[in-house]
């Protein structure tokens, strides 16, 4: 982190730090916090400064301001080919959960990870032989392929909402890719917009959205493309996930056969909504609002813990949602796999992030099909 003159951050090497805190010094730029995203944790003993989000030129001096940004924990969108992406450093959940949060998303839906080269996607996810021949067709281009992750993929838990598969995309943009290339670690980056709203093909969209909620704005004009990536999962025969800026035809041809088309909870015949492949359900059955965990349970506790025996992890002994949040699936699964067959869950305060937390764990509740 870059220092600021009379401000010494509580804890410098950690990144516990919220959105309230003086964070980062970009050159030149002033200083810039981002939006309290988080109001509860705010201490108090730290300096609170706002600044509206900052457009910068897409030069080379605003992609090292928002490579520095990311890298520090901070958000900044940027220019894709298809629609600007409000990007976070994939592999620090709590920047995860502040993106999460900026976005006023009502749950956590797995991220795209972004990466600059395929070198860099061979070390996220695990291709077979149809995604090498997709990403040879089509990266760097409107295609997001989903794969099963690799065992360090470098994306956290909670941007993967869970799961053991991980959405990989190249961008076809110079400076998305220069950004990328700079930052060398994957990228997470949902559309630029709050959540509900359309996607963003220029940066004043972006602007109207989440000014004054994220650090950055890299403006590179608007965006040739303008819907969002086709989504094609390799986890078996190839499916089409999404719609998008590749058109199916093309991916048929390059593949030699038709796509598999994904059951959607409106199809007529819904799949359980268990077995849809974009929600994480533990094996152990879920116990949720649990004031004292009973014997032979995990706790999976928030703020103060009550005195247990078995397994017990903390969202956020502290009581902060964004902390509570990026530990949300790990401690999940590392409860689930402690053996307990059954897992209680402390109330977690339904405001802010605390929405989608409990969006999640009322699936992971829900019983199994
Ligand atoms: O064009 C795009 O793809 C843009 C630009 C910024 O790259 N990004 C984008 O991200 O549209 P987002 O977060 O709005 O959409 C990501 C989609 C979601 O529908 C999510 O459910 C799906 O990708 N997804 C991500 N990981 C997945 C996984 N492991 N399995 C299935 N679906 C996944
Ligand atoms: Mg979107």
């Amino acid at each position: 982190m870059v220092g600021v003159a009379g401000f010494e951050p509580a804890t410098p090497t950690s990144r516990t730090w919220c959105a309230t805190r003086l964070r980062y010094t970009p050159t030149g730029a002033g200083l810039i916090t981002a939006a309290p995203l988080n109001a509860s944790a705010t201490t108090g003993k730290a300096l609170t400064v706002e600044l509206a989000t900052k457009a910068l030129a897409a030069d080379a001096a605003g992609i090292a301001d928002t490579a520095r940004c990311l890298a520090a924990g901070g958000l900044a969108a940027f220019p894709t080919e298809t629609v600007y992406g409000l990007g976070a450093d994939a592999g620090n959940g709590e920047a995860v959960a502040r993106l999460y949060a900026a976005k006023g998303r009502p749950a956590f839906n797995p991220l795209i990870a972004h990466v600059a080269d395929l070198a860099a996607a061979r070390r996220v996810g695990q291709f077979n032989a149809d995604a090498e021949k997709l990403a040879a067709a089509f990266w760097p281009g409107p295609l997001t392929l989903v794969l099963p992750k690799q065992p360090d993929c470098g994306v956290s838990d909670l941007a993967l909402a869970g799961l053991d598969s991980v959405a990989i995309r190249i961008p076809a943009h110079p400076v998305a890719n220069a950004l990328l290339a700079v930052v060398g670690r994957p990228v997470v980056a949902p559309s630029a917009n709050r959540s509900g709203h359309v996607s963003p093909t220029t940066a004043a969209h972006v602007l109207g959205d989440l000014s004054g909620r994220i650090d950055f704005v890299l403006d590179g004009g608007p965006c040739t493309v303008g819907v969002e990536s086709t989504i094609v999962s390799c986890l078996g025969e190839p499916t089409l996930l999404r719609p998008g800026g590749l058109a199916r035809e093309d991916i048929e041809r390059a593949l030699g056969h038709a796509l598999a088309l994904a059951a959607t909870p409106d199809d007529d015949a819904p799949i359980a909504p268990g077995m849809l492949s974009s929600h994480y359900a533990p094996k152990a059955a879920v116990r949720l609002n649990a004031v004292s965990p009973r014997a032979g349970e995990a706790l999976l506790a928030f703020g103060k813990a009550p005195a247990h025996s078995g397994a017990t992890l903390n969202l956020s002994s502290r009581g902060d949602l964004v902390e509570a949040a990026a530990n949300l699936f790990s401690h999940l699964r590392a409860l689930d796999a402690s053996g307990a067959p059954h897992i209680a869950v402390m109330t977690i305060p339904h405001e802010g992030l605390g929405e989608a937390i409990n969006d999640r764990l009322a699936r992971a509740a829900a019983p199994k099909p």
